[in-house]
Order: C-alpha cells, then sequence, then structure tokens
C-alpha cells in the first residue's frame, strides 16, 4: 500500500474546498447530504470549516456489479429529509464514473430541491462516463484503487487518516 496523499495535503485540501463552497452559498443555508458510508470522515471535517447554517442529511447508495454489466445503483434514502426548497449540496468521496452522482442528482431535482451542487474529495482521471461534473472537488487522482479517509475496500481501512492506493497484491493478502 502506498500513501497518495497524506494527512497534511487533506487538511488543505478540504480547506480549499470549504472556502470555494463558502464563496458560493455566503450565508445561505445548505443541506449537505452525505453519500454514506464513504464520505463520512470528509463530510466531518468538511462541515467543521463551514458557517453558513446548515443541515445534514444522508443516503446511501451501492453498486452491485454484475459480471457482465455495470450494475444497478441501490439507493436508499431513509435517513434524508424533505429536500424540497432547500440548497443542497451533495458530498461523495469518490467522482469514478460518475453514475452514482447523475442518479443522486437526479433525485435531488426530483425531490425539488432549490439548487443542487456536489462537492467530492476525489475525482479520478480519465474514468467518467457522463457529462455531469461535480462542481468541487479537492484533489484529481490517477486511476487507481484507493482506501482511507472513509474509503473501503470490502469495509476495511476506512479509518486509515489517510488515502493510500492499494496494489493487487495488496488487495490478494487482504485474503477477504
Ligand atoms: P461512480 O458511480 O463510478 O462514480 O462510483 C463512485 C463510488 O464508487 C464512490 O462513491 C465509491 O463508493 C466507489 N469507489 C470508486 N472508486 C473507488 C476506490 O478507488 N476506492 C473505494 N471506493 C471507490
Ligand atoms: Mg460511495
Amino acid at each position: 500500500m502506498k500513501t497518495l496523499l497524506s494527512q497534511s495535503r487533506i487538511e488543505e485540501g478540504v480547506a480549499c474546498v470549504a472556502t470555494k463552497i463558502a464563496a458560493v452559498y455566503g450565508e445561505s443555508p445548505v443541506m449537505i447530504v452525505g453519500v454514506l458510508t464513504g464520505s463520512l470522515v470528509f463530510m466531518a471535517d468538511l462541515i467543521r470549516r463551514l458557517e453558513m447554517p446548515l443541515r445534514l442529511g444522508f443516503l446511501s447508495a451501492s453498486s452491485y456489479r454484475g459480471a457482465t454489466s455495470r450494475g444497478s445503483l441501490v439507493v436508499n434514502s431513509d435517513l434524508l429529509p424533505d429536500v424540497s426548497g432547500q440548497h443542497v449540496l451533495l458530498v461523495d468521496d469518490i467522482f469514478d464514473t460518475g453514475h452514482t452522482l447523475v442518479r443522486l442528482a437526479e433525485m435531488m431535482r426530483s425531490n425539488r430541491a432549490d439548487s443542487l451542487r456536489s462537492a467530492v474529495l476525489l475525482r479520478k482521471e480519465g474514468r467518467q462516463e457522463v457529462e455531469y461534473r461535480p462542481d468541487f472537488v479537492a484533489f484529481d487522482i490517477p486511476d487507481e484503487f484507493v482506501v482511507g479517509y472513509g474509503m473501503d475496500y470490502r469495509d476495511m481501512f476506512r479509518n486509515l487518516p489517510y488515502v493510500a492506493a492499494l496494489d493487487p497484491e495488496d488487495i490478494a493478502e487482504v485474503g477477504v
């Protein structure tokens, strides 16, 4: 496993995104909607750098990948408050193919959010399959499988305080 983003670089990146978010929303109230589980650590650090009035909501989204297809996205919105009339900021860990955020953005619009933007910690270069782009991105990274700072491999490594890239040998060693 090799460190891709150290704790201090992550801190700088999160601070920079928070400044950009604050510049866009000003004093307007915002509903921050985290995509569980990967966005947990990013969201916790991000909201403590924001000073506008804000509410929190959560969604979970997982894609079950079949052998031949991309797989369907299963969304659970039990923990999502009413977003109608709210300025919604979706927060996710990684923008990879982009299908997850596209689907969630559509969902927020159909639930009549007043405005919809998105913030991600990481965007993987060259992987996007959609036109949609997140409004705020802390880091662009190469196309590697990453863990830590909330992100997992088979639900492990979320607690690492830095972001690391997993080698194929690491993946074999996890043995799960
Ligand atoms: P997308 O729909 O392809 O953009 O998928 C985004 C989701 O896939 C993220 O929210 C993550 O949960 C997951 N994901 C994509 N790449 C990685 C990775 O390198 N490590 C951990 N999770 C990942
Ligand atoms: Mg995710």
